[in-house]
């Protein structure tokens, strides 16, 4: 199985989850997208979901193939998130973000009753923090907010870089109009505790650590697709 594969075979997996009426948080990046388009393929044959997207790219793929979408404002309260991640680490715990939809993504998953990540097991790791940390802020202040959150970093044993996520025609713009710093930590033994203090930090939005949202994973190897929960 190649990369693809191995994406669409945890997509499969997460498709046997999905039951007709459901109301449905769905997640962003390429294996979000994987879904979506097995998801399609259902909903083409009879199988009535309401969608809720986690962002502008989920959104106009879902109504490029057909897929019934509803706000979370209309859905407040969700059956079951799919959505991919960045890491994986046993106790469930993520790093979100690579996409840039972590705000987004973090709301729908505390709406939702049961969150399942879909991944290939390139993203299962011992410890959280080889993928570099996205970190939303608002544009506001950004040179102050940097020098917080390499403090509050610091503090905690953590240090290393904070990118700008951008390219040379100006920084990367999430869906909420906010500004992401890549974070590269290293190893994040304590991932709660680094959450706690960034959340105290008046810039940041909010951070890719996904700490008790993920009810389950589904992690697709060469051999197919098991359940870590
Ligand atoms: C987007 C995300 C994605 O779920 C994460 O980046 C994984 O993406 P992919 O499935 O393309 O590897 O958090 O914000």
């Amino acid at each position: 199985m190649d990369a693809r594969e191995m994406k669409i075979a945890a997509a499969q997996a997460a498709l046997a989850h999905v039951e007709d009426g459901m109301r449905l948080g769905i997640g962003t990046g390429s294996t979000a997208e994987e879904f979506v388009r097995l998801l399609a393929e259902k909903v083409a044959g009879g199988l009535s979901v309401e969608g809720v997207p986690t962002s502008e790219r989920t959104a106009r793929l879902c109504v490029e193939l057909g897929v019934s979408l509803k706000s979370l404002d209309e859905l407040p309260e969700l059956d079951l998130t799919i959505d991919g991640a960045d890491e994986v680490d046993p106790a469930l715990r993520l790093i979100k973000g690579g996409g840039g939809a972590l705000l987004r993504e973090k709301i729908v998953a505390a709406a939702s009753s049961k969150v399942i990540v879909i991944a290939d097991e390139t993203k299962m790791v011992d410890t959280l923090g080889a993928f570099p940390l996205p970190i939303e802020i608002n544009s506001f202040g950004q040179a102050s907010t940097r020098i917080a959150i390499e403090r509050a970093a610091e503090r905690l044993g953590l240090t290393g870089d904070l990118t700008l996520r951008g390219s040379h025609d100006g920084p990367f713009m999430t869906d909420g109009g906010h500004f992401i710093f890549d974070a590269s930590f290293g190893r994040i033994p304590d991932a709660e505790a680094l959450g706690h203090a960034l959340h105290a930090i008046p810039g940041v939005v909010e951070h890719g650590l996904f700490i008790n949202l993920a009810t389950l994973a589904i992690i697709a190897g060469p051999q197919g697709a098991r359940v870590v929960e």
